[in-house]
């Protein structure tokens, strides 16, 4: 980031749009704290963006830039999308090296195009940064994969609003979900009736890298109880596929795994076919009471591809 423009330098600022990723300052991009680190102005989101701020001071990273919350709640907009717009425009026309820092990457649900475009029509420069979404990252924080050998080879990011009933494949085609805590109900019965069935394991992983991290795992039958029972709340992101019963926090899963025919579901018969899986989960499964399932689950889990 090489940023010449001075401050009061009308007309040569510039606008750089960095992905802040989910909120922990270690999936920050080098190239966007090098961004941040040249700012004159950082126009922060509350999602990941803020957290990465707060941890980056606690660790002594000095930015001199001045900080403009426009803190978006879900649901609740303190700075409206034109004020977000107008801000940037305003302070780049006046010669600053604006950041916008926005939760995840930019480009995944984050309305980083519009902003762009906006900045574009007033003359203004800009650079996009990407940064680590959240739609891969969190899922990753309870041991997820969205894609494993043998088990899912394709996926699919959509939101909670989003034409659910076109997501293509079964339960070997992951699903995943941002912004899905007030449709869950809606979007596991839509998914529960196509290929996937009742049985498709599901997670949800609330607050990923933050203080209210937590991990539900269910199945599409399940997972709207669970959810409301557990008062789950956004943020949160949503996995729907058998890639769910790779974590080490599936062994919930287990007792389904290991009801006799013809509730066994089908994602069992991926796992017994002899696919690697992490040590984290043989731990998991290893530590359950045997009295709870009715197979030898570590023989199951730890025979190698
Ligand atoms: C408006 S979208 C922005 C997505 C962002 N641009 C990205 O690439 O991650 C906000 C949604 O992302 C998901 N999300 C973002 N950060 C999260 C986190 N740390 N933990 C859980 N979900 C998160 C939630 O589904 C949340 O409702």
């Amino acid at each position: 980031m090489t940023g010449t423009a001075g401050i009061g330098a009308p007309g040569r600022g510039t606008v750089t749009l960095v992905g802040a990723g989910p909120g922990d300052a270690g999936l920050l991009t080098l190239r966007g704290l090098r961004a941040l680190q040249d700012a004159d102005v950082i126009v922060a989101d509350r999602l990941g963006a803020r957290a990465v701020l707060d941890q980056l001071a606690a660790e002594g990273v000095v930015l001199t830039a001045e900080v403009i919350d426009v803190g978006k709640l879900p649901g609740h907009h303190p700075v409206p999308q034109d004020g977000i717009n107008a801000l940037l425009v305003e302070h780049a026309t006046a010669g600053r090296r604006v950041v916008r820092l926005k939760g995840g990457d930019p480009f995944v649900y984050g309305r980083g195009r519009e902003e762009q475009q906006y900045c574009e029509d007033a003359g203004i420069p800009v650079e996009v940064v990407a940064g680590v979404t959240s739609a891969v990252s969190v899922p990753a924080v309870a041991g997820i994969p969205l894609t494993h050998r043998g088990i899912a080879a394709s996926f699919t990011v959509l939101s909670g609003h989003d034409q659910i009933e076109q997501v293509p494949g079964g339960s070997d085609h992951t699903v995943v979900l941002l912004m899905g805590v007030n449709t869950l109900g809606h979007s596991a019965h839509v998914l529960s009736a196509g290929a996937r069935g009742l049985d498709c394991p599901v997670a949800i992983i609330e607050d990923g890298y933050g203080e209210r991290e937590r991990v539900t795992i269910g199945t599409l039958g399940t997972i709207a109880h669970l959810a409301a029972s557990r008062q789950v709340r956004s943020p949160a992101v949503v996995v729907v596929g058998d890639v769910v019963a790779l974590s080490p926090h599936a062994p919930e899963l287990v007792a389904l795994w290991s009801a006799p025919e013809p509730r066994r579901p089908h994602w069992a018969d991926a796992l017994d076919a002899g696919l690697a899986v992490d040590t984290g989960l043989i731990q998991a499964v290893d530590s359950l009471d045997p009295a709870s399932a009715r197979r030898p689950l570590t023989s199951l889990f730890s025979r190698s591809r």
